[in-house]
């Protein structure tokens, strides 16, 4: 069992733990993810390493709460524990030959891009980053952006904090500009990566996405993550989860994406329903 040693909201819908589990902190690297399961009947699900500390024996994870089993975990409550806590999982965000950076971060997506900046920063590299949210009150981890950040541009679709507009258009400004980016990291929705591409594929800059397909067993044997890289079959649990986004196919990645929604929906309901009953 695994205690939750820190629980704090950071905002209505995302929530940050630090979880005592010693030998995934020990190993740990920005870009990893573990996998949980909140009890023992609970499904298993894939979750970034969004920090750690080696002497503390913690790993903080950030997660958005989107239906049954965030739904769970955002249930317990500070020294309460969790079931299963396995990793660290996948290969870590490669940083070799880079000087100069810009992290693009959507939504929740930020908290993925945030020990990765966190990294580039102290390897010494010039760290720019652009985030974004829906609107203001989504916005999480500025601060902590602002420190690792020699440039932040924060962006929300609706104008109520920061600039007004998507993140791929001070990407553009920051490229046309003359900024000589080594390589551009995107980490955030399908849709919001793949535009990522597409605005810097033009200019030839090399840009790693952050790939969060299905996940079941997180060791490259049951096939669920699958994903179709560079006309290959590639396993994003074990190949990834970082890949070059030129060579992605977005299109399948988002089709695959929705093929149990309707499933997850069932699932959302039922605990919606026994939580409503609970609290009559
Ligand atoms: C490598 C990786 C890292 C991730 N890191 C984070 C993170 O740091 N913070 C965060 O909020 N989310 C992260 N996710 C997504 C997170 O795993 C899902 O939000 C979570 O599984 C939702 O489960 P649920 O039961 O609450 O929701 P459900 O209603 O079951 O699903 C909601 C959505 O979550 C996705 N999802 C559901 N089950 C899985 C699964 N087993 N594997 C992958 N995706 C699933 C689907 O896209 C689905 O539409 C990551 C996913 C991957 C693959
Ligand atoms: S999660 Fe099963 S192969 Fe990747």
């Amino acid at each position: 069992m695994y205690k939750i040693v820190k629980k704090r909201e950071l905002n209505s819908t995302v929530t940050m733990m630090d979880i005592y589990a010693p030998l995934v902190a020990k190993k740990a690297e920005a870009g990893q993810f573990i996998i949980l399961r909140v009890d023992e009947n609970g499904e298993r699900i894939p979750l970034t390493v969004a920090g750690f500390d080696r002497e503390a024996g913690t790993v903080k994870i950030i997660f958005q709460i989107v239906g049954g089993t965030t739904m769970r975990l955002n249930a317990k409550k500070e020294g309460e524990y969790i079931q299963d806590f396995v990793g660290p999982l996948g290969c870590a965000t490669k940083t070799d030959g880079v000087k100069k950076v810009c992290i693009v971060g959507g939504g929740v997506g930020c908290a993925i891009a945030l020990p990765v900046a966190q990294k580039f920063k102290a390897l010494g590299c010039e760290v720019h980053s652009i985030i974004g949210f829906r609107s203001k009150d989504l916005v999480i981890l500025e601060k902590e952006f602002a420190e690792c950040s020699d440039k932040l541009t924060i962006m929300t679709d609706d104008g109520s904090y920061g600039r007004q507009g998507v993140v791929t258009v001070p990407l553009k400004e920051a490229i046309e500009g003359g900024e000589n980016y080594d390589e551009v990291i995107a980490i955030g929705p399908l849709v919001m990566m793949k535009f990522v591409v597409a605005t810097t594929r033009p200019y030839g800059i090399k840009t790693t996405v952050s790939m969060n397909p299905i996940m079941i067993d997180g060791t490259g044997m049951c096939g669920g993550c699958r994903l179709t890289v560079g006309g290959k079959t590639k396993f994003a649990c074990v190949d990834g989860p970082d890949f070059d986004g030129f060579e992605v196919d977005f299109d399948e990645a988002m089709a695959r994406s929705s093929a149990y929604a309707e499933f997850e929906q069932g699932q959302r309901s039922e605990l919606c329903n026994l939580l409503n009953k609970a609290v009559k």
